[in-house]
């Protein structure tokens, strides 16, 4: 077991609901199709000048205070999203700028939904170096700026937030990561993928009238490599800790689509009881999503140290993540 310990949660959502109803009113669709379809009913949006670290500052600042610990005492700035201030810097930079910690690094992880996955991996690595004590890793998203509120396929399914969490080292090695995966596969890019902006396909006006600015999904696609990738995830995770899913006290899956996760909890033998969801309302929040789950789940006193927590995830790229962990 890798001995590292998730000392603290926090979590932030900016205060605007927007509920199926609402969307009713924006694009040819109905509260019934999108709650069958993804089971989700309404997600949180921000107003015009919130940006993602914003969003991440205020969950880290809950974080950070659950732990005790005050920004200074921190040794690196990791933040996951797809949705970031700016290609450069970095969003973790714009979080170090708004705590004023200037010198210990900060940097983002680029794995779509399974990037918190990807940093959990990171920071376990950089805290059993011993040259890092603290490690603040954020998941945050502001989706509702990089979508086309004109394509009813995608805009009905995101929303914005933040999770954050503060990693350190297992002192009496109770507590850590049993198991753990990472995956992508690159040649499936193109499946979901938000085309414009970078080298490939620089702004111009055209890229702009054809809103290639914003999230292209083949939904079907993505839909089944996600079910089938997300259960051979979990299922390679349990195996590798010697463990089925009778040992797990809780489920945190990314959040994408409620058939998708019912699918994998299918696959896995987990029973729907053990899976907490946030899907209903947060919507999915790429990166955000697990975090946001995870500190949803430890306000809701649903995990207690020592509980066996499974999680796995999956996103553009295709990129994907699993782990057992012992809380
Ligand atoms: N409202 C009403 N009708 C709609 C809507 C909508 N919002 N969106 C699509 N439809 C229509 C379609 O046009 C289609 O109409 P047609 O039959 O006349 O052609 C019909 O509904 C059925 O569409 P499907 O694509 O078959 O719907 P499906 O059951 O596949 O659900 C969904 C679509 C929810 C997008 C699903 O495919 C999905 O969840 N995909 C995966 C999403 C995902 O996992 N994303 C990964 C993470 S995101 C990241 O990494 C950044």
């Amino acid at each position: 077991m890798q001995a590292i310990k998730i000392l603290a949660t926090g979590s932030y959502l900016p205060p605007k609901v927007l509920t199926n109803f609402d969307l009713e009113k924006i694009v040819d669709t109905t509260d019934e199709w999108i709650r069958t379809r993804t089971g989700i009913s309404e997600r949180h949006i921000v107003d015009e000048k919130t940006t993602t670290s914003d969003l991440a500052f205020e969950a880290a600042k809950i974080a950070l205070d659950n732990a005790g610990l005050k920004p200074s005492d921190l040794d690196a700035i990791i933040v996951a999203t797809a949705s970031p201030d700016t290609i450069y810097p970095s969003t973790a930079c714009w979080v170090q700028k708004k705590f004023n910690i200037p010198g210990i690094p900060a940097f983002d992880i680029s794995a779509a939904c399974s990037g918190f996955i990807y940093g959990l991996t990171v920071s376990a690595s950089l805290i059993e170096s011993g040259k890092y004590k603290h490690i603040l890793l954020c998941g945050a998203e502001v989706m509702s700026k990089v979508v086309n509120w004109e394509d009813r396929e995608t805009c009905v399914l995101f929303g914005d937030g933040a999770g954050a969490c503060i990693i350190g080292k297992s002192e009496d090695g109770s507590s850590g990561i049993i198991s753990s995966c990472l995956g992508a596969d690159g040649t499936l890019g193109e499946l979901l993928i938000q085309p414009a902006g970078g080298t490939r396909m620089p702004a111009s006006h055209d890229t702009v009238d054809k809103k290639l600015h914003s999230v292209h999904m083949e939904g079907k696609e993505v839909f089944k490599h996600a079910v089938r990738t997300m259960g051979s995830t979990g299922e390679r995770v349990l195996k590798e800790a010697g463990m089925t899913a009778d040992d797990v006290d809780i489920y945190i899956p990314h959040q994408a689509n409620m058939r998708i996760i019912e699918a994998t909890c299918k696959r896995v033998k987990m029973p729907m009881s053990k899976v907490h969801i946030i899907i209903h309302k947060y919507g999915n929040v790429p990166a955000a999503s697990i975090p946001l789950a995870l500190d949803d789940a430890v306000r809701a006193n649903k995990i207690k140290r020592g509980d066996i927590v499974l999680t796995t995830g999956f996103g553009a790229g295709f990129t994907w993540g699993g782990m057992v962990l012992k809380w």
